[in-house]
């Protein structure tokens, strides 16, 4: 008798409330899935990688070719700090040692001063192995590589030198904002102020000279090196000079949501909200979330998406959910759930044993170069990963 009661009362709940046979969220299970999926494929990476010496991966190639680069690459640390996430996810001790194995890979980067990319490369590897072991080994690295960036920086133009090459007297381009968390972390960890002072001073230049009225920004930015005068407002990656290249956008988004993170200055999560606000409310911003590879591409919305865009905005909009006003952030939290669903969904997540074993498909690294157009890329991976991350932690499953 009570056991037909039971049965019966599931039956009628299952029926009315059919949500209530549904798990918690099914996005949490979905990404538990990927995490779990991208243990297996970064476990394969990383088989095919160990016994070559000095290598990383970059991308996958249209005829099944594994890209590879070395550490002097810019997207050298993306896959030591996958790695470390993915440690961090499963406890695994084999991930560990990988995690440590890929990270010495990077270590001679901690000496580079011909590029700003310093940041890139020794904050993803050494700072998240950092984060997760204390190793002091692995501050020493960072401390030395924010002391190499900090080299770069000219007091007349009050930002780093991105490049050191090309026809511009001294270029700066938004992507440059990633760089600055190594400065914050080395500053508040060493106490030198003048890294942080540094690291204020080119997000406030940038600030000042990258951005229009609307919130979207520009590639590069040459400056006079004697004066700091600003000379040009151009492009390299994207669709034009005054077009919005989708990944500049989401470099300056996540660039000053961690800056105010770093130092708690209004201004820079209000300019934080700027972006976001151009990017979600962007009319060629396609439903699904993941934009296309610039915003004014005439051939929209016949060209490609950049996936790696879609990643690095979906991090940095769950960070910036978590700093910004109740209503702020719960737009941009549901923004982000759509992106993550996106990403995971089969139209960019690759299935296991295929991409060459990277998570996601359909990114573009430079597409007026033609180079690294509509292939996974490993920076892709690594901020999708850190979404899936950053989401499992803000819900705490
Ligand atoms: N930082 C180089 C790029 O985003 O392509």
């Amino acid at each position: 008798m009570k056991r037909t009661i039971i049965v019966t009362s599931v039956i009628i709940v299952f029926f009315l409330f059919p949500s209530c046979k549904q798990p918690a969220s099914s996005l949490e299970e979905i990404i538990i899935s990927s995490l779990d999926t991208a243990l297996v494929q970064y476990r394969q990476m990383a088989e095919y990688l160990i016994d070559k010496p000095g290598l990383l991966p970059r991308s996958y190639s249209k005829k099944g070719e594994f890209i590879t680069c070395n550490s002097d690459w810019w997207v050298s640390g993306f896959f030591p700090g996958s790695l470390w996430y993915l440690y961090e996810y499963s406890n695994d001790d084999e991930l560990k040692q990988l995690a440590e194995e890929f990270t010495r890979r990077v270590e001679d980067q901690q000496y580079t001063t011909n590029n700003h990319d310093v940041g890139f490369m020794i904050y993803c590897s050494f700072g998240n192995g950092f984060r997760l072991t204390q190793n002091s080994r692995y501050k020493e690295v960072i401390l030395t590589a924010a002391n190499s960036l900090a080299t770069r920086f000219r007091p007349a133009t009050g930002a780093i030198r991105s490049w050191d090459w090309g026809t511009w007297q001294y270029p700066v381009i938004v992507d440059n904002m990633m760089n600055l968390e190594l400065l914050f972390f080395a500053s508040r960890d060493s106490g030198h102020e003048r890294l942080g002072e540094i690291a204020r001073s080119h997000a406030d230049a940038t600030l000042a000279n990258h951005f229009r009225p609307d919130g979207s920004s520009f590639h590069v930015v040459s400056y006079d090196t004697i004066t700091g005068v600003v000379l040009s407002q151009q492009t390299r990656q994207g669709y034009s000079d005054s077009s919005a290249w989708a990944r500049g956008q989401a470099w300056g988004l996540y660039g000053y949501a961690m800056s105010y993170r770093e130092t708690k200055d209004q201004k820079y999560l209000e300019h934080a909200i700027k972006i976001a606000d151009f990017i979600i409310h962007h009319p060629n911003l396609p439903k699904d979330k993941i934009p296309y590879w610039d915003f004014n591409d005439s051939d929209i919305p016949n060209t490609y998406r950049d996936v790696s865009a879609g990643a690095i905005i979906c991090a940095a909009l769950l960070e910036l959910s978590q700093l910004a006003d109740a209503v702020k952030g719960a737009e941009y939290l549901k923004v982000a759930e759509t992106q993550l669903e996106s990403l995971s969904s089969d139209t960019y997540r690759a299935k296991t044993g295929t991409n060459g074993n990277f998570l996601l498909m359909h990114s573009v690294g430079d597409k007026p170069g033609n180079s690294e157009v509509d292939v996974p890329l490993t920076y892709a991976d690594y901020y999708y990963i850190e979404a899936m991350m950053r989401y499992k932690k803000l819900k705490g499953f």
